[in-house]
């Protein structure tokens, strides 16, 4: 069965993560699939709204940690930056459900998203430090936007993960529902949206995104060039060097 599952029902078209073997990390093939179902939705009428799901025990481990030593992402084009910058311009209104752990890109799409709705088991961390790595998805703008500073640099600079609650109150998530109530919730408020006129919705979400947008965009630049560097620096091998050998990281000659 395919990594991402592709589901077009009433206006909703749903993306499933389905790589539960590897706690739904995701490789630069399922990024692509993810780029090209929302290219295709931005332009296709009878998609009015687009979901983005786990499953009820997890929604995504962020980047697979072999792709990233085998194959880092190159530039701009790459599958994962366009599956970022087009989630950071879909027009239409995108929502997304997660449950269990959030890692990474699997808290930063979150960012991205509309409307947020999450299993009571979440837990949404980005540690990108520990990784010899830096943020991207412009969350280095948007995470102290959202939390404040200082819960920030706890949740970017520690890379501490917080659970659903916690993110409740920040603002991250809409709604902490059962794991197995979440993905058939954010189906439903799908459904609420793909029956409201489109062109109100879409100029809507232009109105409250457009301040902001180019900004984002920018960030997304400057953080992939960073990102780009780090990825093959001695931090970060180091790092996913030790994941795969199951092992902690030493830090401590770089
Ligand atoms: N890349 C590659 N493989 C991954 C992965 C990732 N990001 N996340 C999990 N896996 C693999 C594990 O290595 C393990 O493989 P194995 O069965 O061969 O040992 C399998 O998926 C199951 O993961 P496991 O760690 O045993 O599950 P868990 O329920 O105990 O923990 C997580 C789940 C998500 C908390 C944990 O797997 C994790 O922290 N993953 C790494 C997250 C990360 O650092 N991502 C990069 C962010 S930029």
């Amino acid at each position: 069965m395919s990594d991402i599952l592709v589901h077009a029902e009433g206006g909703v078209l749903t993306l499933t993560l389905n790589r539960l073997e590897r706690k739904n990390s995701l490789t630069s093939d399922m990024y692509a699939s993810l780029a090209d179902a929302i290219a295709r939705a931005q332009d296709d009428a009878s998609a009015r709204v687009v979901l983005i799901q786990g499953h009820e025990t997890v929604f995504c481990a962020g980047n697979d940690i072999g792709d990233f030593l085998n194959k880092p992402p190159a530039g701009q084009d790459s599958p994962v930056f366009r599956f970022l910058r087009g989630i950071a311009t879909f027009p239409k209104p995108l929502i997304a459900a997660a449950c269990g752990p959030a890692v990474g890109i699997g808290t930063t799409m979150l960012l991205h998203c509309d409307l947020v709705y999450a299993g009571d088991n979440a837990a949404f961390s980005m540690p990108f430090v520990n990784l010899g790595l830096c943020p991207e998805a412009a969350s280095s703008l948007l995470v102290p936007q959202m939390l404040g500073y200082h819960r920030a640099a706890e949740a970017l600079l520690l890379g501490e993960p917080f659970m659903a609650e916690a993110a409740l109150e920040v603002g991250l998530v809409n709604r902490v529902l059962p794991p197995t109530e979440a993905n058939g919730y954010a189906s439903a408020q799908a459904k609420k949206l793909a029956a409201k006129p489109l062109s109100s919705l879409v100029e809507t979400k232009r109105l409250m995104k457009k301040g902001q947008q180019q900004a984002v965009l920018q960030q997304m630049i400057d953080e992939g060039e960073s990102f780009g560097r780090m990825l093959t620096a001695p931090a970060a091998k180091e790092a996913f060097t030790a994941f795969m050998e199951k092992r902690r990281p030493d830090f401590s000659k770089v």
